[in-house]
C-alpha cells in the first residue's frame, strides 16, 4: 500500500547572486538527496542543529520554495512538481504551521477573515467559510467569540492555536509544524503540543514536527529524520533511534541534550560546521572519521532504519 506522503531524493536549491546584474553566480544547496515516507496518523519529527535546512524542507514541502529535483508522491499518486495546478491541490492537504504566531497573522484582519482566506481563495461562499471557522475554532480549543476579535487580542499561545486553526480549514492530511513551540513559553509550549497530538488522533492527521528540543521529540513523534548540513544522516523509529543512536552525529546530538544526572556532564558538539566538499558532510566535526570519509560521500542504508556513513550500517 502506498504512503500517505513519500518523498525521493528531494533537493532545494538557493542561488546566490552578486555582481552587476545581480545574477545567480552559484546554488547554495540547502537540502540533498532527502527522502522520507509518512503514513496517515504518524508524527514524523525532524531534527539537526541550526542552518542544517529543516525550515527550507519545511516550505518546500508546501510549495513555498521549488525543488531543484525529486520526486513527491501524494496518496501514491505522483505531482509534478513544476505543475502550478497540482500544487494548488497539494496545498490543501498539506499545511503548513510557521514558527512565529506573531507576525504569521495579519495584524489588521480579524480572526473570521484569516480563518477563511484559505477557503475564500477557493471559491467557497460567506455562510460556509464561517461554518468551517467555528468548527476548526472548536477543534483547538478556543471560543467562538474569537471570530469577531484581532490577533493582538490574544495570547501566544492562543495566537499558535490560531495559526493551527487556519491550518485546518481546507481538511488538510499532513500538517507541517516548523518550530511551532520555541517562541512560547515552556508553560504553554506543552499544550499546544497536546493539541497536536490530540488533532492527530482525532483527525487521523499526518504531523511533520520540525525542533531542536530532542526531549519533546522523543515524547510526541513516531519517527524521526537526523539532518546535517542539508542531507539526512539517519532515520528510523523513536524508540530505536533515542536508544540506540548509530551515526556518530546522532550520538552527539542525543548526548547534547543537558541532563540534571550527576556526574554526566553534557557533551555539546565541538566544532566549526564546514562542508567537506566531496566526502561525508559531517566528516570535518566526526570523531570516526578517517581519510576516506573526506573523499568518499556515503550513501543512506536501510530500510526502516537507515543511516549515511561509511563505517556504522544498521546491523551495528
Ligand atoms: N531565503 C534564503 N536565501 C538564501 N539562503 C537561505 C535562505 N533561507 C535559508 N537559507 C540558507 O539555507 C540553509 C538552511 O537554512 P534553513 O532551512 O533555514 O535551516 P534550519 O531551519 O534548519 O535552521 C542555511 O545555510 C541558510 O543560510
Ligand atoms: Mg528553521
Amino acid at each position: 500500500m502506498s504512503s500517505l506522503l513519500e518523498v525521493r531524493d528531494a533537493c532545494v536549491r538557493y542561488p546566490q547572486r552578486g555582481g552587476l546584474f545581480s545574477r545567480t553566480l552559484s546554488y547554495l544547496e540547502a537540502v540533498s538527496d532527502v527522502s522520507f515516507s509518512l503514513e496517515k496518523g504518524e508524527i514524523l519529527a525532524i531534527v539537526g542543529e541550526s542552518g542544517c535546512g529543516k525550515s527550507t524542507l519545511a516550505q518546500a514541502l508546501v510549495g513555498l520554495q521549488p525543488f531543484a529535483s525529486g520526486k513527491y508522491f501524494l496518496n501514491g499518486k505522483s505531482v509534478d512538481l513544476k505543475s502550478e495546478k497540482e500544487w494548488k491541490s497539494v496545498r490543501n492537504s498539506v499545511q503548513m504551521i510557521f514558527q512565529d504566531p506573531y507576525s504569521s497573522l495579519n495584524p489588521r484582519q480579524k480572526v473570521l477573515d484569516i480563518l477563511s482566506y484559505p477557503l475564500r481563495y477557493r471559491s467557497f461562499s460567506e455562510k460556509e467559510c464561517f461554518k468551517k471557522a467555528e468548527e476548526v475554532l472548536e477543534k483547538v480549543g478556543l471560543p467562538l467569540v474569537s471570530l469577531e476579535k484581532y490577533p493582538h487580542e490574544f495570547s501566544g499561545g492562543q495566537r499558535q492555536r490560531l495559526g493551527i486553526a487556519r491550518a485546518l480549514m481546507t481538511n488538510p492530511e499532513v500538517l507541517v509544524c516548523d518550530e511551532v513551540t520555541s517562541a512560547l513559553d515552556v508553560s504553554v509550549q506543552a499544550q499546544v503540543l497536546k493539541l497536536l497530538d490530540t488533532l492527530r488522533t482525532d483527525l487521523n492527521l499526518a504531523i511533520i514536527f520540525i525542533s531542536h528540543d530532542m526531549q519533546v521529540v522523543q515524547t510526541l513523534a513516531d519517527k524521526v529524520m537526523v539532518m546535517y548540513l542539508g542531507q539526512s544522516l539517519e532515520e528510523g523509529k523513536v524508540e530505536d533511534v533515542f536508544k540506540n543512536p548509530l551515526h556518530p552525529y546522532t550520538q552527539a546530538l542525543i548526548q547534547s541534550v543537558p541532563t540534571l544526572e550527576f556526574g554526566h556532564p553534557p557533551e555539546i558538539l565541538s566544532g566549526e560546521i564546514v562542508k567537506s566538499s566531496l566526502g561525508c558532510v559531517f566528516a570535518p566535526r566526526c570523531s570516526l572519521a578517517k581519510e576516506i570519509c573526506f573523499s568518499q560521500r556515503p550513501n543512506l542504508n536501510g530500510e526502516e532504519r537507515k543511516i549515511r556513513c561509511l563505517f556504522v550500517n544498521q546491523d551495528a
